[in-house]
């Protein structure tokens, strides 16, 4: 029986790197839905598998025929940029929240074996003492619109009558894809380095929180459509570090990177950490600090010297 996938959202940052992956080849047909709202064209060049491309709004279209015979989705799309949905919190919730569990059960009604949602890290938000949370804790403080509506769609999407339905809070991600966005701590910083311009930093800058290579992100989504573990919600963090740590690693590279302190929009900058036992339990993905450190290295130097190598920026 041939296995078809539907992708929302996958002309933006994770989604592209799914797509420009070998292992969708194990689908043979695969389908991306996307309203094009972040005008990530790029993200289609020069792609290695086969795509079907549907321009649809999740929220405002219906996507029932796109998902006719689905064996899996991957229900990326998303409002994203945590900060500016404080100013956004009807399209958050119409996007994150009702778009989502719309989709959700869009896919059970159709029939769809595997349905794989990203939540995101940042609905544990902010904690005083260092405790380390993992998916069953009761500390749950989203901070923005963004992490509140991801939050409150996790259940009913998880209670939806399809074999297997998988929720990952992804830590933030970090890497290069050719749809890549530069809202995220780290990929905002390494532009800025690269262009010449100040980093600036939260007060107080030391609480340490989770980061996701693209890497790491990518093995996790795949490997768990593979491997099949039991339903439920998953972290997903390569290490946690605080922002003068992942400063520290692209002066490596850009040694005239200046860093400027400024007080926060969302209140709380303390850190947090997350226990990601389960992930590794279900072999999503490997990590350690050292592994970690590399794919931040690599991605540093690639910026720095490869994809933005040759680029020379002037004042004015
Ligand atoms: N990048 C991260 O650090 C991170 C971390 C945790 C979770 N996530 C989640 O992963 C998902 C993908 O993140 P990303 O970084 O690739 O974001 P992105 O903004 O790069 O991609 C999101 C895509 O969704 C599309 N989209 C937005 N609203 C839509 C709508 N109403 N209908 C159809 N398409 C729509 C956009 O055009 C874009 O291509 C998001 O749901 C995000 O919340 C991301």
């Amino acid at each position: 029986m041939s296995k078809k996938i539907v992708i929302t959202g996958g002309v933006g940052h994770i989604g592209s790197a799914l797509l420009n992956d070998s292992r969708l080849k194990a689908f043979d047909e695969i389908i991306v839905v996307d309203s094009f709202v972040t005008s990530r064209y790029s993200s289609l060049f020069n792609l290695p598998n086969k795509i079907k491309l549907v321009k649809r709004d999740i929220v405002s279209d219906s996507i029932k025929d796109v998902l006719k015979g689905v064996d899996t989705v991957v229900h990326l799309a998303g409002t994203v940029n945590a900060g500016e949905t404080i100013d956004k919190d009807g399209l958050t919730r119409e996007v994150n929240y009702l778009g989502a569990i719309k989709v959700a059960k869009a896919a059970a009604q159709a029939g769809a074996k595997c349905f794989v949602f990203l939540s995101s890290a940042s609905i544990y938000g902010p904690m005083d003492s260092e405790d380390v949370r993992a998916e069953n804790t009761k500390h749950i403080y989203p901070q923005s619109p963004y992490a509140k509506y991801k939050h409150q769609a996790e259940q009913p999407i998880l209670d939806l009558d399809i074999p297997k339905v998988y929720v990952f809070r992804f830590g933030t991600i970090f890497g290069y894809s050719p749809g890549m966005r530069f809202h995220t701590v780290t990929n905002k910083f390494l532009w800025n380095a690269i262009t010449g311009n100040p980093v600036t930093i939260w007060k107080p800058g030391t609480g340490k929180r989770p980061y996701l290579s693209l890497h790491h992100a990518k093995d996790a989504i795949f490997n768990i459509m593979k491997n099949k573990p039991e339903s439920g919600v998953y972290n997903a963090v390569s290490e946690h570090w605080n922002p003068l740590e992942i400063t520290d690693v692209i002066k490596r590279y850009k040694p005239e990177l200046d860093v400027k302190f400024v007080t926060p929009r969302i209140l709380n900058q303390d850190g947090y950490l997350l226990d990601c036992s389960k992930a590794e339990k279900a072999s999503l993905y490997t990590t350690s600090p050292e592994i970690a450190l590399t794919h931040l290295e690599e991605y540093a130097e690639l910026m720095s010297y490869n994809i933005l190598g040759n680029l020379e920026c002037f004042d004015g």
